[in-house]
């Protein structure tokens, strides 16, 4: 197994001296680069290593607006990594900066992040992750400014997020990505741009466009799932609604979430310099308390120690500023909808 993964690290190290899918990063995004390098090399999903195995069900999924992109990205078995300029470098590593100076979503002292969450609440239960399917939505942002709904799993210092963000400051565009952001004890940063998360997929970069997105009248959502593969003590990304593992992150890179998480939050995100008025969140609409109007995380999930997917037991809706709001609706018992989670605001919050 551990030849395996050097096997992997060293093809994704080779890929990153040899290849780059995606060419400078810049107003293309990854996928749409229709220039594709030509060699092929096989990487191994870490799903393919003794060991894993993927979290049962315990009850059927039903979501009939997940969507794909295809043909899209790098050939097959190669996987796509960002080449980055100097400029981008500086301006990851203040978005990053923006990103990581804020933590604990219970504290209200962090200037310019604003959430509206619903997380669990009993930290000694042992999670093996979490998961939901969230509406993807395209909120205006400007300057350093950021608006993302995601899932969360943390343990300590330790947490990884994963869901859509509009970033201009991390993607130079103002399209609606997926992204991750992993923190450490050690380190903070989106995507791979630190020791973290190991792209698997060629076709689906872990900074891929979701498109379309959801408006009034037509719901466009995706699934995102962290799942800790207790036997390896890896974290595994799924998303998508054939639940596609594109990443892992490898148990070392971790202090405690190697052994498990403590605690998972759905929900949205935001960030803008306080002095101005803060962006919307989700939709825009805050908690006219229907899926039609507001954002949402659907079959909202925690993974048991048994490596269940099932409804979370004790949750509570948090949001620092009344421009945002979170709603915990329990469970709904509609089978498209399960356990729903709400959220989302106007913005135009400012001040501390
Ligand atoms: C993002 O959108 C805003 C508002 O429309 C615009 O001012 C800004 O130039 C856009 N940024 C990028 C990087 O496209
Ligand atoms: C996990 O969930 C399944 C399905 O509901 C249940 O049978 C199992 O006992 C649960 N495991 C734990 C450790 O709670």
């Amino acid at each position: 197994m551990a030849r395996t993964r050097s096997v992997v690290l060293l093809v994704l190290f080779t890929l990153f001296l040899s290849f780059s899918c995606n060419g400078v990063l810049g107003n293309r995004g990854l996928h749409n680069n229709k220039k594709l390098a030509k060699k092929t090399i096989q990487v191994f999903p870490p799903s393919q290593l003794k060991g894993s195995r993927d979290p049962q069900k315990s009850s059927s999924l039903f979501n009939p607006s997940n969507f794909w992109l295809n043909g899209k990205g790098c050939p097959d078995g190669l996987v796509p990594i960002r080449r980055t300029t100097k400029d981008d470098l500086k301006r990851i590593k203040l978005a990053t900066e923006i990103h990581a100076s804020k933590y604990n979503p219970l504290t209200t002292d962090k200037h310019g992040t604003h959430y509206a969450i619903v997380g669990t609440t009993d930290t000694n239960t042992k999670f093996h992750g979490g998961s939901a399917i969230i509406s993807v939505y395209h909120p205006s942002v400007v300057g350093t400014q950021y608006s993302s709904g995601r899932i969360k799993v943390q343990n300590g210092p330790d947490s990884i997020e994963v869901g859509w963000t509009v970033n201009p400051t991390l993607y130079k565009d103002n399209l609606t990505r997926l992204y991750t952001f992993t923190k450490t004890a050690n380190s903070a940063c989106f995507n791979t741009l630190c020791n973290s998360i190991k792209p698997v997929r060629s076709d689906m970069p872990l900074d891929m466009v979701l498109e379309p997105v959801s408006t009034i009248n037509h719901k466009y959502d995706w699934k995102f799932m962290l799942f800790w593969d207790a036997p390896n003590g890896n974290w595994r990304l799924k998303v998508s609604k054939d639940e596609t593992e594109i990443g892992f992150w490898p148990k070392n890179i971790f202090t405690s979430l190697g052994d498990g998480a403590n605690y998972v939050e759905w929900g949205g995100e935001v960030y803008g310099p306080p002095d101005l008025p803060s962006p919307p969140m989700g939709s825009g609409s805050s908690m006219l308390e229907m899926t039609r109007y507001d954002a949402y995380c659907r079959l909202v999930k925690i993974i048991n120690e048994t490596d269940f997917e099932v409804n979370p037991v004790g949750t509570k809706a948090f949001s620092d500023v009344n421009q945002y709001q979170a709603k915990d609706e329990g469970d709904t018992h509609e089978a498209d909808f399960q356990h729903l989670v709400l959220f989302g605001g106007p913005g135009g919050y400012t001040g501390p």
